[in-house]
């Protein structure tokens, strides 16, 4: 009788990333900061000289900071409960102390037709970008060009990453009309970028950030 063996895989971990939907008191607060940005943008302070992304509207957001804040810190939280992420990232947690989080940088893009963001990261712990308008469907998009070798990644979100072969792998999100008023919150050195769209001639609004990680200064002094 031949003899029947149990055959296990095994999957080292991985980080992750979050998507969910952003609660509409805090949407409101930020539309509302993002709509005194667009009625003049003259007078905002442009915050083109610290991002990648080929687009002539990125501002610095602070209005609506304090609104949004709380919420992203109770993901992190979160975040970290799962993956234990934080204390791998820099080596004066090493466990040993706590530590907070703050919401550091905070912009929105105001993209237009064919404008793009190359692949990137971010400084900080996580970032997290909020879509607040996205002005086309991906099934139009992709009938623009509809003849492409794999995934059609027209106006997409993705993710670059290595896998457990060291090989480059994509993951993109079709963040269309759908997505609006979702956020997604990553590790802030998961590299992404955003193609170009082409059935609008509005813009794509989003809102993006960082949190950035600082010694909870009292945990030190207990330690003393
Ligand atoms: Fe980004």
């Amino acid at each position: 009788m031949e003899e029947e063996v149990e055959i296990n895989f095994h999957e080292p971990a991985n980080l992750g990333f979050v998507v969910c939907k952003v609660p509409t008191e805090i949407l409101n607060e930020i539309k509302k900061e993002v709509q005194e940005v667009q009625e003049d943008f003259e007078k905002a302070v442009d915050n083109r000289h610290n991002l990648v992304g080929h687009i002539n509207n990125e501002y610095t957001l602070e209005k609506s900071k304090s609104f949004l804040e709380p919420f992203l810190l109770e993901i992190g939280q979160q975040y970290n409960n799962r993956y234990n992420y934080v204390s791998t990232v820099s080596g004066v947690m090493s466990g040993k102390i706590g530590f907070d989080l703050t919401l550091d940088g905070y912009w929105v893009n105001f993209q237009k037709k064919h404008e793009f963001n190359p692949m990137h990261h971010h400084a900080g712990v996580y970032s997290f970008v909020i879509w607040l308008n996205l002005p086309f469907n991906h099934k139009d998009e992709e009938a623009i060009y509809p003849i492409v070798n794999g995934e059609n990644r027209t106006s997409k979100f993705t993710f670059h990453y290595t896998d457990i072969l060291g090989n480059l792998g994509l993951y993109s999100i079709p963040a269309d009309r759908d997505l609006e008023g979702h956020l997604v919150f990553f590790p802030s050195k998961l590299n992404h970028s955003v193609n170009p769209f082409y059935t609008s001639d509005d813009y794509r609004i989003s809102v993006a950030g960082n949190l950035q990680i600082k010694p909870n200064v009292e945990s030190i002094w207990r330690k003393k």
